[in-house]
């Protein structure tokens, strides 16, 4: 039976070692508490690293470790070495993708040894994760420790299905250009099926990013790589709701909520939880609290300010700094407002678990919640949840994931102090009646879209887009199908052979002038063309004076303007339809005007056809500009007998009459004793060529999509390689 198997830096379980003896405690942060529900109500196993340093476990403990790991949390660690752990952890996780994806690019650190480090225990989860996998499981890999985990595991196996959940921003491409191995990193997510983000905005940016880096054509939500479809979409991660919502109801907690209300003697309860961090902007915070006391002095003595700082990489210089200033600030905030018998602001530097949590949850009138960027942040939602009274004032910062769900709170922009000192008054004064109506809703969503929804539409999600990546028909070509191919085409006495040229025989230019035959190319057509067996055609959507100038030394046919045009060699061309081209007069202008407003794009005409390229222009305008085009002609040429072709960077309007599937027909008329048929083709216009051949010819498509071929291979260069196995 397969399995499922979460992937993540951090295990839900983290162990430390004092004198021998082992402790395992839960760990912090919102991937291994928001999923450790999930897990727990599963059949999954989850790989991962368990925070100690490996170098430092006595030997006599490892086993030990690993087997209650293994029987008591289901988890299977990977080992780190306190270089892994500097290097990659400290290092290229948190020193440069962290910052840069938080936004923070000054502090960014480009180190090449770091992301040698990166790659390196990258393959080191990867070799872990090859001794426990069987065909067909699926990975669900978490977050961006691990952003070369994808490929790698599906280079290694093609029927795994990979799911990718990213639990941190994925920022513009602005920023995320600025990574020396931006293109690696976006490779390696490419091996996913499906790629997760708990945001809209982060999925476009990813996007963008697919486009531009990678030159990939990503539609929508979605990508074609090699021979599979890559999805994209949002899931905003949930909590346990029931869990948070019921907990209060246990003696202990409520216990330790009372013995709270105690110690802050009825004051109003303002509190804030975070790990030690400066995406969450704990001192922005403080500031502001200050400027509310300053603005509010009817509120000194009366406010109790509860704030709670998990340490987290504190051996990051960053983290350590901050530490210092945030210490300072409460301490002069402290010194500045407070009185003998009250502290403004009660600051705890260690981690809270969830039982002492929940009951400050329930103490607190306002949360406070100004991440300066967070992926998500499931304290606020953890707050909501925990108050089955529906009261308390949730404040949340804009630039968390969180706000675009939780709209009924308190919407703060982080860096505005005026703004949340004048929220916090708003929030102390705000009527219960008005707190229960705006919490009402927001339970309402948290219940529903709960952790347990959000795995089960994620995995809902990957095992349909799996589902449709093993029923596209059309076959790679490669290994056992590769050696039938070559034996097919060995064996047979007469072959019938028709190729596409761009994007085919040779790569895109950017100008298509200089698509040209190179060296290799035309040694193989020499080779291919030598042996008296083989008829061979260029078919191509090119005018006919290019495939002329180019191909007329060689013993092939030419067939130009997409079958419009053909020529035996040394023979005259001839046209295979009577066409008219006066409807091009109406519609140039239209595509003139498109052309004028998005600069790189530019026109080709052919005889019966007007062609407009976009492949020069930036990805995201041509993208708007192309789907508004196709509409507009669309509309046009409603009563008009022509066609709307989307190829390869190109949308192109053609007269009905002109196709390639027309333009093969004669010679395959003509040659119907003929055993082995093939046509090879990229793109759209190729289709009709692969419609018209039997279910016996070979037709190929180079590249990825929909396709009537019986086979694919990814790229004129795999392409090439096969014609030089042919040919050998
Ligand atoms: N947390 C905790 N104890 C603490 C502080 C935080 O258990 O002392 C938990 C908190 O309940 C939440 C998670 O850590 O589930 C923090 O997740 P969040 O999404 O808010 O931020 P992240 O740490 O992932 O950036
Ligand atoms: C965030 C990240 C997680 C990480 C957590 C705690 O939630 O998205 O990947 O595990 O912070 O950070 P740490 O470095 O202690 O694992």
């Amino acid at each position: 039976m397969s399995k499922t198997i979460i992937v993540s830096n951090r295990l839900p379980v983290n162990i430390t070692i004092e004198q021998d003896k082992v402790y395992y405690k839960e760990s912090i942060g919102g991937l291994a508490t928001g999923l450790k529900s999930f897990h727990e109500d599963g059949n999954t196993l989850w790989v991962g690293w368990d925070g100690l340093d490996c170098e430092d476990v006595p030997e006599n403990l490892k086993m030990p470790i690993y087997n209650e790991l293994q029987s008591q949390y289901n988890c299977i660690p990977v080992e780190l070495s306190s270089d892994d752990i500097n290097d990659y952890y400290l290092g290229f996780c948190n020193k440069t993708i962290w910052p840069l994806f938080h936004y923070f690019q000054n502090t960014t650190v480009f180190d090449p040894h770091l992301w040698n480090a990166y790659k390196q225990v990258n393959n080191k989860f990867f070799e872990e994760i090859k001794k426990i996998i069987k065909k067909n499981d699926t990975i669900w890999i978490h977050d961006y420790q691990l952003f070369l985990l994808p490929e790698l595991l599906r280079n290694h196996d093609s029927t795994l299905t990979i799911g990718f959940f990213l639990h941190i921003p994925f920022p513009s491409y602005e920023l995320f250009r600025q990574l020396p191995w931006r293109e690696e990193i976006l490779w390696g997510l490419t091996g996913s099926d499906l790629i997760g983000f708990h945001t809209f905005d982060y999925a476009r940016h990813f996007i963008s990013s697919i486009r531009r880096v990678l030159s990939l054509d990503a539609k929508g939500q979605s990508f074609y790589h090699k021979d599979r479809t890559v999805l994209v979409d949002v899931f905003p991660m949930g909590i346990d709701y029931k869990k948070f919502n019921t907990a209060i109801n246990e003696k202990d907690i409520l216990h330790a909520n009372n013995e709270y209300a105690m110690k802050t003697r009825g004051n109003q309860v303002v509190l804030s939880v975070d790990r030690l961090d400066y995406t969450k902007g704990i001192p922005e915070r403080i500031k502001a609290v200050d400027l509310f006391f300053t603005e509010n002095s009817d509120y000194l003595e009366k406010v109790s300010f509860i704030m709670i700082v998990a340490p987290s990489r504190s051996d990051v210089d960053t983290y350590n700094m901050l530490l210092k200033e945030i210490e300072e600030l409460v301490s002069h905030t402290n010194g500045k407002h407070g009185t003998i018998g009250w502290t403004p602001i009660m600051f705890f530097y260690k981690p809270f678990p969830f039982e002492e949590l929940v009951s400050l949850y329930n103490l607190a009138d306002v949360l406070l919640v100004t991440p300066l960027r967070d992926g998500m942040n499931l304290v606020a939602k953890e707050y909501i949840a925990s108050r089955p009274d529906k009261l308390g004032t949730l404040i949340l910062s804009e630039t968390a994931g969180a706000a675009t769900e939780l709209g009924e709170a308190l919407i703060v922009n982080p860096n505005d102090l005026q703004m949340i000192s004048h929220q916090l008054k708003v929030a102390l004064e705000m009527p219960k009646r008005e707190q229960i109506e705006r919490n009402s809703i927001l339970h309402k969503r948290l219940e529903r879209y709960n952790i347990f929804f959000w795995a089960s539409e994620f995995m809902r999600k990957l095992r349909s887009i799996h589902l449709r990546q093993t029923s596209i028909k059309s076959i790679l070509l490669k290994d056992q199908e590769e050696i039938n191919f070559i034996k097919a085409y060995k064996s047979a006495e007469k072959r019938l052979i028709f190729f596409d040229y761009d994007g085919t025989l040779v790569m895109f230019n950017n100008s298509p002038s200089k698509a040209v035959p190179d060296l290799e190319l035309k040694q193989i057509l020499t080779k291919l063309t030598e042996d008296p067996k083989n008829i061979i055609s260029i078919v191509s959507g090119r005018q006919k004076e290019f495939l002329e100038e180019h191909f007329n030394s060689f013993n092939v046919n030419l067939i130009a303007n997409h079958g419009l045009s053909f020529k035996e060699q040394n023979k005259e061309w001839i046209e295979t339809e009577i066409v008219h081209n006066d409807w091009q007069k109406e519609i140039r202008p239209i595509i003139q005007m498109f052309t004028d407003n998005t600069p790189g794009s530019f026109i080709e005409e052919k005889t019966f056809s007007l062609a407009w390229h976009y492949r020069r222009c930036d990805p995201d305008l041509s993208s708007l500009r192309l789907n508004d085009l196709r509409e507009t002609l669309l509309d046009l040429t409603r009563t008009m007998n022509l066609t709307i072709m989307d190829g390869n960077k190109v949308l192109e309007v053609k007269d009905s009459s002109v196709n390639k599937g027309k333009g093969i027909q004669s010679m395959l008329i003509h040659h119907t004793d003929v055993p082995f048929v093939l046509a090879v083709g990229d793109d759209h216009t190729d289709e009709d060529m692969f419609h018209i051949l039997s279910e016996k010819d070979y037709s190929i498509k180079i590249g990825t999509g929909k396709t009537e071929a019986r086979f694919h291979l990814p790229d004129p260069s795999s392409f090439r390689a096969l014609l030089n196995k042919i040919i050998e």
